[in-house]
């Protein structure tokens, strides 16, 4: 079966909220899923992260907008006339049927016969690393486990689209990261175009083709998870891929793409600067904790006092003092580990080409 795209064409979604009013959950959102990829909402809670896939699964109708798999207008489809695979958060198994019934369901609905069913299943648990678990009850699994029987049942019925929630948020830590890996590769195996959400980051960044950083109901950046990282459009994008420092700045000059600022008492000179700022203004600008390097004091383009260090193995965290200013500085150069120790003074070094000027926004963690 050939992949298919999926297509959310300005898509939007009220709700009324008996708390919060009037809520835009999703709002004006346009967005292009390539047949195969794997995609990946990402944002902070309440941001539209679900609604926006109830809205691609049939779940929810969006207000306006429309919604196209391969190129076929499903807007007004119910949700079992979409052929999509849907894992949630909470398995949501049948806890009195076997794993045979439960992965059987959906073929039986379609009216296959038990002589096509039975391989059809074993297949597929196989598949998901199940295999001989037929007879086995939900509440006789892990929740691992659990969770591979609800994947087991979303592809079965070889769906044209494959929709997770959070489908790993009630696994523990190591379970996530195998699971992860594995619907990577399964999904990749069966070439199947699958939105996938989630609000963690790494999850994010390890699992997917292409991320979708959603806030407030709107699309904030699409890229690869390196293309969020190193350039972030955003202030709400650099701060939810990775961590990142504010420091404050003083544009001097801005000429032909070149910015010349002040940061702390050094002047840099910024390549392809945005012509939107002036000069002799205040600004923030944006720098990533391991861009930032530290010298013994006599060098380097300003000073700082160590103030917090951590060692974590592959890296040291510093928090460090610059005129009063907590900047967050990791090292992963092991050699350095022993040389700034708490309380010493530093000499402080940025690289122009990873000083970033972004939109201002807020962020919540
Ligand atoms: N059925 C509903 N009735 C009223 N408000 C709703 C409903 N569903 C969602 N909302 C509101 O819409 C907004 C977006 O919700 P949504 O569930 O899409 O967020 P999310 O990004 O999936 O968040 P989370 O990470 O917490 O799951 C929230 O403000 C939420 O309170
Ligand atoms: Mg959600």
């Amino acid at each position: 079966m050939e992949a298919v795209n999926i297509r959310l064409q300005h898509i939007s979604k009220t709700f009324i909220h008996k708390v919060k009013g009037e809520v835009a959950a999703v709002n004006d959102v346009n967005l292009e899923i390539k047949p195969g990829e794997l995609l990946t909402l990402l944002g902070p809670s309440g941001c539209g992260k679900t609604t926006t896939l109830r809205m691609v699964a049939g779940f929810e109708t969006p207000d306006a907008g429309r919604v196209y798999i391969g190129n076929e207008d499903v807007t007004d489809f119910m949700a079992n006339r979409r052929n999509i695979g849907f894992v949630f958060q909470n398995y949501a198994l049948f806890p009195h049927l076997s794993i045979f019934e439960n992965v059987a369901y959906g073929l039986k609905v379609k009216e296959m016969t038990k002589a096509e069913i039975v391989p059809t299943v074993s297949d597929v648990l196989k598949m998901v690393g199940l295999k001989g678990y037929e007879h086995q009850f939900p509440n006789q699994l892990s929740g691992g486990e659990q969770q591979r029987v609800a994947l087991a049942r979303a592809i079965v019925i070889k769906p044209k689209v494959l929709l997770f929630d959070e489908p790993l948020s009630n696994l523990d830590a190591k379970l996530r990261v195998y699971t992860r890996s594995e619907i990577r590769r399964l999904q990749k195996a069966l070439h199947i175009t699958a939105v996938y959400v989630t609000h963690d980051q790494e999850e994010a960044m390890a699992i997917s083709d292409r991320i979708v950083v959603m806030n407030q109901g709107r699309i904030e950046q699409i890229g690869a998870a390196e293309e969020l990282y190193f350039a972030p459009e955003t202030e709400f994008v650099a701060k939810f891929i990775g961590k990142i420092n504010t420091l404050p700045a003083r544009v001097n000059t801005v000429e032909n793409d070149v910015m010349s600022l002040n940061i702390f008492d050094h002047t840099y000179q910024l390549q392809d600067a945005s012509a939107q700022v002036h000069p002799d203004t205040n600004l923030n600008v944006f720098v990533r904790p391991e861009f930032i390097k530290l010298h013994q004091p006599d060098q380097g383009h300003f000073r700082g006092v160590i103030r917090e260090r951590t060692f974590l193995g592959e890296k040291v965290e510093y928090v460090v003092d610059i005129q009063g200013q907590q900047i967050n500085v990791t090292s992963y150069d092991p050699l350095e580990h022993e040389t700034f120790a708490l309380d010493q003074g530093v000499g402080i070094q940025l690289d122009p080409r990873n000083i970033k000027i972004l939109q201002p926004g807020e962020v919540e963690k």
